[in-house]
């Protein structure tokens, strides 16, 4: 299976592309990770997209577009994946059309998790991630259960760069304007399907699976 999630920055990709890593064992692809990867690793890549990651701007598409390449030529990615963060520019989605015109494929659905402004800030602010394995808490609403701690690995939970409100609005800004028109490009293709992405995160993977479902079975 072949999916993109779309959504702005909080509304739970990365939380759902993990579940859906769980049950279908298809890996999840963030850009996101790659790049403060690199950040963390003080590559070259990492130089160039800190200060624009900082500011809560996009990296530009000719870097984020070979990354994506680059990794879809993994073994792992053949029998399918999960993008988490790209592509969020028209040319980024153009791109991908080509790669995968490229590997023989095309995408089977693009999810959209539809969250209000207000809750994404809530859910930004709270967030804490694992620096080391990348599993991710919310101080409120799914909190480890030492605080401050990683469960799986018991590493010190830490705060993005890009997680502080002002840094919020600005990503919240950039999608609305690059990202949320894909929305029209996928809707006129027939793959979009929009989610509500409030409530809990057991109950929108149900949703995700309700979507995805009747594709499956058609192609059983
Ligand atoms: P990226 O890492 O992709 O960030 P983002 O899109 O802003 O998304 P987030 O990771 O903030 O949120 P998410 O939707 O994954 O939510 P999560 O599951 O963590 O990108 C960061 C930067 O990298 C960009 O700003 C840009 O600079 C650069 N970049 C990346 N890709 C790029 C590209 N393609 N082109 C150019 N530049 C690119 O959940 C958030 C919180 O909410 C967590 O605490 C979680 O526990 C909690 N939560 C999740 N679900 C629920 C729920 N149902 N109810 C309550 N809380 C919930």
């Amino acid at each position: 299976m072949k999916i993109v999630l779309l959504g702005p920055p909080g509304a739970g990709k990365g939380t759902q592309a993990k579940k859906l890593w769980d049950e279908f064992k298809i890996p999840q692809i963030s850009t996101g990770d790659i790049l403060r990867a690199a950040v963390q690793q003080g590559t070259q890549l990492g130089k160039r997209a800190q200060p624009l990651m900082k500011a809560g701007k996009l990296v530009p598409d000719d870097i984020v577009i070979g990354i994506v390449e680059q990794r879809l030529k993994q073994a792992d990615c053949s029998k399918g994946f999960v993008l988490d963060g790209f592509p969020r520019t028209i040319p980024q989605a153009e791109a991908l059309e080509k790669m995968l015109r490229r590997l023989g494929c095309k995408l089977d659905r693009v999810i959209s998790l539809e969250v209000p402004d207000d809750v994404l800030v809530e859910r930004i602010s709270g967030r804490r991630i694992c620096p080391t394995d990348g599993s991710v808490y919310h101080v409120l609403t799914n909190p480890p259960q030492r605080a401050g701690y990683c469960d799986k690995c018991g590493t010190g939970l830490i705060q993005r760069d890009d997680d502080k409100e002002e840094k919020v609005r600005e990503r919240l800004r950039v999608y609305a304007a690059q990202t949320e028109p894909l929305k029209a490009l996928y809707r006129k293709k027939g793959l979009l399907s929009e989610i509500n992405g409030v409530g809990s995160q057991d109950g929108i993977y149900v949703e995700i699976r309700r979507a995805l479902a009747p594709r499956n079975s058609a192609r059983a």
